[in-house]
């Protein structure tokens, strides 16, 4: 039997160990994922404490239960490890590192270039090396090959090599690792067929692309379009603004347009791990090839500009009530990037608290999944949301509509709204005291 054909067999039957390196809101679900499907799966990360909690079958991933982890972990289907050593037994591994931006909105390569380099020294041969991380056009071929292939061992042959881009939606509860269609494109057409049929068995459905590029590219593009369109219909806001018009009728009336449209919706900023960062590993590649790219430039421009506008709104909303952001009361509601996430990663709403620390708020937040938050040198425990914190507000500012929010007894007790989700759209009564986006 051939090296393809033993993986083959092995992936087939179930046999065959595989691994993820690296356990955030990624790689913890996939390794779940893996295990699920009956596969023994060890998880790999650097963090010595997340490594503990999951060997204790506890998850620190909103999306994975303990309920669903532990019985994982017990029936010894699922383990984590700092260890690089265990590498060598594993015969298939899912990169999910972080991909971060420098400072200067360059890509941050060095958590793949680490993972890469730690796989290279430790893997066997006839193993599927998949990269997942979300990345520019190229990485796969140019990177993690090169780095794969410095010990002598060639690619097709000695082991596979294939990207498949993670797409999972934090909080969705329709749309999971298990049933979002999988792209996946190899270094060669041994790689996407081995890598096709790994993610085969546990994953509903599998979509072949040509390349490994290419399947780098989709992503790309599925994470542009949203920042672009996000940054169009933030446009429109702040249009609507001047024009008196209330942005959020315009693009619910046009959403019932049934072709031709998609609803996209304004608010503070782009936030996460992703949409604020992706798009500026395209641009920047594009650069390499001297194109600039405007769309994600311009879009990047305008949403990060949504911050100091929520600020400008809030300031406005108390001049009218003969109030100044210095020394006023301002409690915000929501602090994660989106709806019903713990996540904090480039959330927009920190980038207001810090404008209104600066300008001398005196600052409090509540949010159901996010207990502490560093502003600056200012530390803060999310308070409780009864009606004293409310009323006591000078300013309630929404920024994130977690569901959990009684919207109604909010919009009841407080003096000064600034909303920016619209999340007070079905509030009934007086709503002279309600500014939105
Ligand atoms: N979060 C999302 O919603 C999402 C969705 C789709 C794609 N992605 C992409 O997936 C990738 C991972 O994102 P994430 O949100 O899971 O990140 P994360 O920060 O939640 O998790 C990354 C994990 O990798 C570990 N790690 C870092 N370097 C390591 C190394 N050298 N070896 C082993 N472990 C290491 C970290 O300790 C951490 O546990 C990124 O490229 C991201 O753009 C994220």
């Amino acid at each position: 039997m051939s090296a393809l054909e033993t993986l083959e067999q092995r992936i087939k039957d179930k046999s065959a160990h595989l691994g993820v390196v690296g356990m955030g809101y990624v790689g913890l679900p996939l390794g779940v994922a893996m295990a699920s499907a009956g596969f023994r799966t060890t998880c790999i990360d650097v963090d010595p404490r997340r490594v503990e909690r999951v060997n204790r079958g506890e998850s620190h991933i909103q999306d994975i239960t303990n309920e669903v982890l532990a019985p994982l972990v017990k029936s010894g289907l699922l383990d984590a490890s700092t260890d690089p050593a265990i590498i060598a037994e594993l015969d298939a591994v899912s990169i999910c590192v972080p991909t971060p931006l420098r400072k200067t909105k360059e890509p941050d390569m060095t958590f793949i270039d680490k993972a890469v380099d730690m796989i290279a020294r430790n893997m066997k041969s006839g193993s599927l090396i998949v990269l997942e991380s979300t990345t520019y056009p190229g990485t796969t071929e140019e990177v993690a090959l090169h780095r794969l292939e410095q010990g002598g061992w060639k690619v097709g042959k000695d082991f596979y090599l294939a990207f498949s881009p993670e797409r999972i939606d934090p909080g969705n509860k329709t749309y999971t690792v298990v049933n979002t269609p999988k792209i996946v494109g190899g270094i060669t057409d041994r790689c996407t067929e081995v890598a096709t049929i790994y993610y085969e068995q546990f994953i509903d459905r599998v979509v072949r692309v040509s390349s490994a590029r290419t399947a780098e590219m989709v992503k790309l593009l599925e994470n542009t379009f949203r920042a672009v369109n996000i940054g169009l219909v933030n446009e429109l806001a702040l249009m609507c603004d001047r024009m008196d018009i209330d942005v959020w009728e315009i693009v619910d009336a046009a959403a019932t347009k049934p072709f031709g449209f998609m609803p996209f919706y304004p608010g503070p900023g782009l936030g996460g791990h992703c949409l604020p960062v992706d798009p500026h590993y395209l641009s920047w590649k594009a650069k390499t090839y001297e194109f600039y790219a405007r769309f994600i430039e311009l879009a990047s421009e305008i949403n990060s500009s949504m911050p100091e506008y929520v600020f400008q709104k809030i300031s406005k909303g108390l001049n009218q009530q003969k109030k100044c952001i210095n020394g006023s009361k301002i409690l915000v509601l929501g602090v994660s990037y989106k709806r019903d996430v713990g996540d904090i990663r480039e959330s927009p709403a920190l980038d207001v608290m810090e404008l209104l620390r600066r300008a001398g708020a005196d600052l409090s937040y509540h949010d159901p999944y996010v207990d502490q938050l560093a502003i600056g040198s200012l530390q803060l425990s999310s308070c409780s949301l009864d009606s004293r914190a409310v009323s006591s507000a000078d300013c309630v500012a929404i920024m994130t509509d977690h569901t959990s929010f009684d919207m109604s007894s909010i919009a009841a007790g407080a003096t000064l709204i600034i909303d920016t989700r619209n999340a007070t759209k079905n509030v009934g009564g007086d709503r002279g005291h309600i500014v939105k986006l």
